[in-house]
This record gives structure tokens, sequence and C-alpha cells, in this order.
């Protein structure tokens, strides 16, 4: 089961829409995927018309609660969420890094029902959003194609060596350059982005396209609402890119056996 945060401190970026969406696309895909929205705005339980309860929450942060078990299942096959709620808002004045310890182990236990898990984070490098990089192995960062957003991307890029001291399994980060328009500035910036980070930007590109805003409005993910658009599309290439590249195993600590003073004194 693969661990993914959709992830950037920039609001409007596009995390809720693609969290909601590559999540609808790879269970069309045939992978079951788990939505979970830990945004106390809760868009993208809005998006899919879903509503949380406080205890059930509470307990998996707090105590040894399964997430898994607040799923429910949404209209899409395949796809099931943990919807968020306020009490979020309180946790994170009250708990502080409690709360991140609280949430990367929550993420660390459910149990391995789907083949992805892609956690929608708040537009900000929060408590909440500490232990959600904490608890996955891979991070998703949507980047608008617009200069602005780039700084953005940047700040993100720039935390990750913190991120990895407190998670050293995380393995993958996907830039995804979002609402791309067919302008020379949208394009300047995803050059842009090439340059500088060529190993994180995917090959996929997510078009502007407003039957993304649309859907929303719907309570439909694109796959349903315009199956055949542009928008399912760049995020079904989106979801085949992800499938793959896989993170590689988590690497079993070294023994004493395998380490290198031994093998250097031949034994
Ligand atoms: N590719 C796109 N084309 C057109 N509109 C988009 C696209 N991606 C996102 N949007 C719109 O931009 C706004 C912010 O997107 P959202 O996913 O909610 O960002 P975030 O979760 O980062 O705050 C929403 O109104 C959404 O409909
Ligand atoms: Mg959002």
């Amino acid at each position: 089961m693969r661990s993914i945060a959709v992830i950037n401190r920039k609001g409007g970026s596009g995390k809720t829409t693609t969290a909601v969406n590559t999540a609808a696309a790879l269970a069309g895909l045939g992978h079951p995927a788990l939505l979970i929205d830990v945004d106390p705005q809760g868009s993208a339980s809005d998006w899919l018309d879903r509503e949380g309860n406080d205890r059930g929450l509470r307990e998996a942060f707090t105590v040894t609660g399964d997430l898994g078990r607040l799923a429910v299942p949404t209209d899409t096959a395949g796809l099931d969420i943990v919807p968020s709620t306020q009490w979020l808002i309180t946790a994170e004045k009250n708990m502080l890094g409690d709360l991140s310890v609280g949430i990367s182990r929550a993420l660390q236990r459910i149990p391995p029902r789907w083949d992805f898990v892609i956690v929608d984070c708040p537009p900000s490098l929060s408590y909440l959003a500490i232990g959600v990089m904490m608890g996955v192995r891979e991070l998703v960062i949507p980047v608008e194609a617009h200069s602005m957003a780039f700084t953005g991307a940047v700040e993100v890029m720039d935390e990750l060596p913190a991120v990895r001291k407190l998670n050293p399994s995380l393995a993958s980060i996907f830039l995804l350059p979002c609402r791309v328009t067919r302008t020379r500035h949208a394009r300047g910036v995803v050059e842009a982005l090439e340059n500088d980070f060529p190993a994180e930007v995917t090959a996929a590109r997510i078009r502007e396209s407003i039957t993304l805003a649309e859907a929303a409005d719907e309570q439909q993910p694109i796959t349903a609402y315009a199956p055949n658009g542009i928008g399912a599309s760049d995020y079904r290439d989106f979801a085949r890119e992800l499938l793959n590249r896989p993170p590689p195993p988590v690497q079993a600590k070294s023994s004493w056996w395998q380490s290198p003073v031994s093998s250097l004194s031949g034994r």
C-alpha cells in the first residue's frame, strides 16, 4: 500500500483538485484508493459530499484508533474517504507536536485494504501537515504554472532536508505542474521548474480546465463528471505515472554482521 501526501504551503495551488481526482483516477484504473481529508476546511469532504465525526478522528489521532475504520465509501467505485472535522482546528491549537506524532502513527497503522492512501493537506506547513509528512513515503506538490506559485514550490523543496530528518523513509517527491495554460508565462514557469528540479518534475501536466471547478460544484470527481475531457485525461496520465514509479522498498536496518567493519575484518 502506497501512502502519498498532497502538500504545498500555498492555498489555491490545486492540492484538493489533485488529491480528489488522482485518487478517483487510480480507483478507475483498478487501484482502490483511500482519500484522507486532514484540511479542517474540508474541501475534499465537501467535494465528495461526505461528513466526518469528531470522535473517530480524535481516537485515531490521540489513542490507537483505526483510521481505516473511519473510511466511508463514495459514489465512485474503489474510492473511499475519511472526511475532515472541525476538531482538527482545536487539536492543532491544543496538541501541537503531539498531533503531528498522533497523525504520523495513525497513517502508519492503516491496514493495507487499499492500494493507495492519499492525504489532502491544509495550505500550511503546520503540525497537521508535518505529521502527515512524517507518516507517508511520497509527496505530491502541485505547482500552479504561475511565477508566484514557483516560490511556494521552492519553499517546500527547501523544507525537505528537515522533513527527511524526521522521516528517513520518505522516498519520492512529485512536483506536478497544474493549471498549465498555453501562455508564454506558463511555459516559462514549467521550464524553470524542470531546470531547477529535473528529477522531481512529473511528465504529466494538468492543464487549466474549468470542468475541474465545475466537477467540484457537482460533487463528482472529474473522471465521473467529464470522463472524456482534458481534466480526466490529465489526471489519468498522472495516475499512470504514479503507477510506473513506485517507491523503492523500505530499507531494512543493517545488522552488525552486515556492517562494513565486520566485512573489512574478513569474517
Ligand atoms: N487545472 C485546473 N484548471 C482550472 N481550475 C483549477 C485547476 N486546478 C484547480 N483549479 C481551481 O483552483 C482553485 C483552487 O484549487 P484547490 O484544488 O482547491 O487548491 P488548494 O487545495 O491547494 O487550496 C479551485 O477553485 C479549483 O477549482
Ligand atoms: Mg485544499
